[in-house]
């Protein structure tokens, strides 16, 4: 088979890859498209670095089985951890979530301030304050760990009218609110599905989902390496996990917005 006709290998700790997914199918309905979800392990954010940076290398290694021609680290934890080590590590082009998702948010603030929730490991690495730096050292970002959003949308809670969500929110969101950003970056692949709670908590903020703007930036990469797929039939998509594949299923369709019944199966012989 042709390099450029082979899947894209796309990971995350959990179900949040799936937002990227979501996106994925919606621009380039004819790639196929090998997800693996670390459900065993996840969280990722609360993690050292170390083990962050293993677990990823893992990951990749899963999806090589596949003979994937690219990765998509569907992971802000596992990008701003490890992007550098899987680029040297492996010789095939990797895209991860955290640079498209700054360049976006520079894009869009009009007051140069910028706000940006994720995973503790995500914010201790400052990871988004040294991409928006890279593109214009005016702006300034304010950054605020949330480690209880991931367990809590892994749980199926995020509507906008839960009580508990709401709560949460507020206390995370208010310091950010504070400072007046006009731009906020979902710095976690988990969040896409908290929007509409985070938008009431910041009315009139400019709200940017990282896996969304990846997917530009996927699409941009795939063409330069002639890597685009010449099929014109809709993609094939697997989709496997490290633990019980029930409860990734019924959880899915929420980030997906179609049901994976029997698509999804356990990672054989996993790391
Ligand atoms: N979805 C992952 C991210 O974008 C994090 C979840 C985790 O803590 O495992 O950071």
């Amino acid at each position: 088979m042709q390099k450029k006709n082979k899947p894209i290998g796309v990971f995350d700790s959990g179900l949040g890859g799936l937002t990227v997914v979501k996106t994925l199918f919606e621009q380039m309905p004819n790639e196929d498209i090998i997800y693996f979800g670390d459900t065993a392990r996840v969280p990722y954010g609360s993690r050292s670095p170390e083990t962050i940076r293993t677990y990823a290398c893992q990951d990749v290694d899963f999806l090589l089985r596949y003979d994937v021609k690219a990765i998509v680290i569907a992971c802000n934890t596992a990008d701003s951890m490890a992007r550098e080590l899987i680029k040297e590590k492996y010789d095939l082009p990797v895209i991860g979530v955290v640079e498209p998702a700054a360049k976006k948010a520079v894009s869009l603030t009009e007051n140069g301030k910028i706000g940006v929730i994720g995973t503790k490991a995500t914010v201790n690495s400052a990871a988004y304050e040294n991409a928006v730096k890279a593109i214009d050292p005016r702006v300034r970002v304010f950054s605020r760990a949330c480690p209880l959003l991931v367990p809590l949308v892994e749980n199926g809670r995020f509507r906008k009218d839960d009580r508990v969500v709401n709560i949460i929110l507020e206390e995370y969101l208010e310091p950010l609110h504070r400072e007046g950003v006009d731009a906020l970056v979902l710095g976690c692949t988990h969040y896409p599905l908290l929007k509409e709670a985070v938008q009431c908590c910041m009315p009139g903020v400019k709200i940017i989902c990282s896996g969304e703007a990846s997917v530009d930036m996927l699409a941009e990469m795939l063409t330069e390496n002639d890597l685009r797929s010449e099929s014109t039939a809709e993609g094939e998509h697997r989709y496997f996990v490290s633990d019980d594949v029930k409860s990734f299923t019924e959880n899915a369709e929420s980030f997906l917005g179609r049901s994976l019944d029997g698509a999804v199966m356990t990672a054989q012989h996993f790391c």
